[in-house]
Parts: C-alpha cells; structure tokens; sequence
C-alpha cells in the first residue's frame, strides 16, 4: 500500500502555491512539487536497511526557481536541443528562443520545469496537468499534459500523456540526477552500469547528433555489459557521458522494455529502468562544478551523479531519419517510464 500525503511547499508571489506531494511505501518515499513537476527527494534502503535520499536537490522553493540545471524536473515541450532553435511543420517554419549555444535546449526559456501544474490525487500517487498555450515558447498549437507519478512498492512509474490543437513536435522526460549513495556522495565512479542499447549517437561540437547511427561494439559506449563508471567516464570523448542511446530503431514498434540497470556494491541500492520511449539521454553530471548550495548543505560537483533520460532522440525533428518527433491532433501522446529500486 502506498501512502499519498500533500502539503504546502512555499508561494511564488503572483504565480501560485506550490504543493508538496509525498508518496510512501514500505521500501520507497518520492516527493514531488508542483512546480515544474519535480522530484525533489527519493529515500530507499541500503542492503544495510538504511534509508539514503539518492536524487539531487534544494531544501526550498528558492533553490527550485533558479534550478538551471533542470533537478528532478519534467522537461518540456521539448527535452534536449533543436538544432538552431528551428524546426518546420505543415510547410511553416518556427524559430525558438536560443538558450544552450546556438540551440534551444529543454523547452527554451520557461519550459515546462518552471511551470506550477495542477495535481490531482490518483490511487498511489499524484496527477499533474498543465495547458501550454498555442505559440508557448514558440511551439505551435494548445497541448494538454499529464505526468501522473504512481510509486507502487518499489517502483517509481511515471506516465506522460498529451494531445494538442496543431501538429508540435513533444518529447517529455524527467531530469532526476541520482547518486545510489547518497545525493550527497561526491561522485558516481564506484557504481556500475549498463545500458541496453546496440548503438548510440555520436553528437558535433554543439552537442547535436550528426545523424549517424553509431553501433556501439567496439567503444566506450558498449554499455551492454556491466562497467565500472569511473574508468569508463575517462575513455568517453569530451567531459563524460551526455549521448542518446537508441531504444528503438526507426520504423520498430515503441514498446516498453528493460533499458538500463545501474548497481552500487557497497550500498547494495540497484537502479532499474524500463520505457517505452525510443532513446535513453545518459549524462553524467558533466556541466555541474560544485557551485550550487543543493540539499542538507550537498555542493554537487562534476560527475557527482547520472541522469537516465528517457525520451526521443535529440533533434528529431529536423532529421527524417530519426524515430517520429510529432503530435498532431486527435492523437495521444503516451509514454511509460518506471523506476524500480532494490538491493543486491
Ligand atoms: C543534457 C546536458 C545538459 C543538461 C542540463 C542534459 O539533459 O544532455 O547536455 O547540460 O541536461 O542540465
């Protein structure tokens, strides 16, 4: 049985409450806010029993409403970039705010993080809806969406479902930074991680997918086996881990599978991802510098943590080749992730 309790979090003046929603069960406690829809704290136990909180975060609203690195918080319209901000639909081109180089990065300026969602309370868990209005951050039509977080013994299942009034291009995923640790561990090179993946995509000096689809046999990304992170985040070209790995070639069924396991031997905690999405972003925390006053007085520095970002391919829309980036009306945007947290 899981337990779901609510409270206020703070108030951002002239925008709105901000709830606190927490769901518990016997092994797992999640809290989500409505702000931005963001996992602020997920507490599970060590092989020791020990309960750790293992996702970054701020201990207030304050450290939410300047959260520039995106801590626990669905990304929308759009997660990751498009390259130029520019995309074209139906014959129309649409230009973007530019905030990541010369690209839009995660939904543009006020993406979908920094906006207050109303929640609704569902069996083991919490509902949240926001309309993004046609022309939001310059992305075309109305769109109604819904992340509905259920936490059902062990397992963290997150639910994105959307429609919109004109075709956009979506792409929604939760940005949560985990360290099996403790969200206070300094770094992530003791734990091992494998990801299901045959290929992945090589990206140009703007972090945008070149197009290739690379097959992994052979390179620090064959991750399909077990490593050990810290040496393997050193043979990665640039400053970790920050590539799509592909889920799903184009033209397959979108199904949801097993994509990722990631293990920390002296805790025991053990991290399982599954999805139907057809990519999974694995970033490693590489543009964290220890800069940031995160929770209980954490500094978070480089490769303090991983993110597992289950979503599709970055820059979809600009490349035919890649898997379907589109929405258009009268269809449902509908995507399942799930979290499922043990000990070995
Ligand atoms: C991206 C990184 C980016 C980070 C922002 C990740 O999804 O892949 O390149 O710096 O988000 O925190």
């Amino acid at each position: 049985m899981t337990e779901v309790t609510k409270e206020e979090f703070g108030v951002i003046p002239g925008q709105g409450s901000v709830q606190k929603w927490r769901l518990k069960s016997q092994s797992v406690t999640v809290e989500i806010i409505s702000l931005g829809c963001i996992i602020t704290s997920i507490k599970t136990k060590g092989r020791d029993g020990e309960f750790n909180d293992i996702v970054l975060g701020f201990d207030n609203l304050q450290g939410y409403l300047n959260n520039a690195r995106y801590f626990g918080a669905v990304i929308g319209r759009v997660a990751n970039r498009i390259a130029g901000g520019r995309f074209t639909v139906d014959g129309k081109e649409y230009q973007l705010a530019i905030n990541n180089g010369p690209n839009t990065l995660h939904g543009g300026v006020r993406g979908f993080d920094k906006a207050i969602w109303s929640c609704q309370s569902v069996e083991g868990g919490v509902r949240l809806t926001l309309i993004s209005p046609d022309g939001d951050e310059g992305f075309p039509g109305e769109l109604r969406a819904t992340v509905t977080y259920i936490l059902a013994e062990d397992t963290l299942s997150i639910q994105y479902q959307a429609c919109s009034s004109k075709t956009t291009p979506i792409n929604l995923t939760n940005h949560s930074y985990f360290n099996l640790a403790d969200h206070a561990a300094p770094d992530i090179y003791d734990h091992e991680v494998s990801i299901t993946s045959n290929a992945y995509l090589p990206v140009d000096e703007n972090m945008i997918p070149t197009g290739e689809i690379r097959q992994v046999d052979g390179s620090p990304f064959d991750l399909r086996e077990p490593v050990l992170l810290g040496p393997r985040v050193r043979e990665v070209p640039g400053p970790g881990f920050d590539h799509n790995f592909c889920l799903v070639l184009p033209g397959q069924p979108w199904m949801e599978r097993a994509c990722a396991r990631v293990y920390h031997p002296a805790s025991g905690r053990v991290l399982e991802v599954s999805t139907s999405q057809s990519g999974v972003q694995f970033y490693t925390a590489n543009f964290l510098d220890g800069s940031l006053q995160g929770k209980d007085g954490a500094t978070y520095p480089k490769h303090c943590s991983f993110c597992l970002e289950t979503q599709n391919w970055p820059d979809a829309v600009n490349k035919p080749q890649f898997p379907d980036a589109l929405l258009r009306p009268g269809e449902e945007y509908n995507h399942t992730t799930r979290f499922t947290f043990s000990t070995a």
